[in-house]
């Protein structure tokens, strides 16, 4: 440490000696002990030192533009896209977390939790080696274009991923849809076409499609909205396959991690069940305030029960939240 802090320039020297100090203070017990752990992360806080770092809520952002092996950007750090981040940082702390939005709303928030925020668009430095595209389709005229921007900006190695929709399958019967189901033909469906285009943009740059199932957790997803209304004109025998968030983000990330190529999975937790389920188990999990009264709809399509055993057997992956049932605590 002595002998970096000899070489660092002057201006940079004061804020050095500071974060050793606070590197050794905080090490409590073993101050004095130069085990690896305190080693690396009192190296890691010299390193940022020389390149510029911003404190903030206590996560420190280098903002060096020199490139890391397991750098990552996101496109769309919302809900996703920040369990993500979080995770991501638990594996590789000293990594440079990007992400790029559709504006500047929520900069400050992105920058306080390490993030390292800019609009959507080409990179005009390096390109990244880890890429995960996880922004909605619905706040662009253009989503396989954006598509091909995200893709300029991975450089080649580590992993590309989409974050796309099980809303690609054709099947509205509520029959079995698994990886290789059949998807809506081109034409028949600008909601599906959007997808499937994006998707297509992703496996010719060398990137992996993750469809998800509907995303939840306990303040986001259909039950809270349905909650609000209290009652709903839509069918409830539909079903809906679905998964929690922080599944979808620890499936996303051990994709990420296999750095495979031009292949298509399938988040869900392979416990599918009807709009009329959900709701009797919100009710009876007594974990929300008010009460759904029901469902008054009586025609429409119906839904799809999704399985990802594939993905599953191949990535090595199981959820944290094997049902939505198991998430509110019931037995299933
Ligand atoms: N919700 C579901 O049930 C569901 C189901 C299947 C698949 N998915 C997919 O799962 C992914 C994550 O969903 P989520 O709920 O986490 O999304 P989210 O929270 O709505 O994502 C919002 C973030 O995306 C940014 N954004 C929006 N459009 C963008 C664009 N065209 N380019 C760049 N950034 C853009 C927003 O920027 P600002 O900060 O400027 O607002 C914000 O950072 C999405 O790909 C979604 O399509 C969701």
């Amino acid at each position: 440490c002595h002998v970096f802090l000899k070489k660092l320039p002057c201006a940079f020297k004061e804020l050095a000696i500071k974060n050793v100090r606070r590197c050794h203070a905080s090490q409590g017990m073993f101050a004095g002990y130069w085990g690896p752990i305190f080693r690396s992360r009192c190296l890691f806080t010299l390193r940022g030192s020389r390149q510029g770092v911003s404190h903030d809520a206590g996560v420190t952002v280098s903002t060096s533009e020199s490139v890391g092996q397991n750098d990552l950007l996101i496109v769309g750090p919302g809900v996703l896209g920040r369990i993500v981040a979080e995770k991501w940082r638990q594996e590789h702390p000293d990594c440079k977390i990007y992400g790029q939005t559709a504006t500047t709303d929520h900069h400050s928030e992105l920058t306080k939790i390490g993030i390292i925020p800019s609009l959507k668009g080409p990179r005009v430095d390096q390109k990244v080696p880890y890429v995960i595209f996880c922004a909605p389709p619905y706040r662009t005229d253009d989503y396989p274009g954006d598509l091909r921007v995200a893709a300029s900006n991975w450089s080649g190695e580590g992993s590309f991923l989409f974050t796309s929709s099980t809303a690609v399958y054709d099947c509205n019967d509520n029959g079995f849809c698994g990886e290789d189901s059949p998807c809506v033909p081109i034409g028949m469906s600008p909601r599906t076409d959007v997808l499937l285009k994006a998707e297509n943009v992703v496996l010719e740059a060398g990137g992996c499609a993750l469809r998800l199932a509907g995303l939840y957790k306990k303040d986001q997803g259909p039950h809270v909205f349905w909650l609000s209304k209290g009652t709903v004109d839509a069918r409830p025998d539909l079903i809906i396959s679905m998964i929690h968030y922080e599944d979808a983000a620890s499936l996303g990330i051990a994709i990420m991690k296999r750095r495979l190529r031009g292949r298509v999975f399938v988040g869900c937790d392979n416990q599918p069940l009807s709009r009329q389920e959900i709701m009797d188990r919100v009710n009876r999990s007594g974990k929300f305030d008010g009460k759904f009264e029901g469902f008054t709809g009586t025609d429409g399509p119906l839904g799809k029960r999704m399985d990802n055993s594939k993905t599953r057997a191949e990535i090595g992956w199981e959820p944290k939240y094997p049902s939505f049932t198991e998430f509110l605590g019931l037995s299933n």
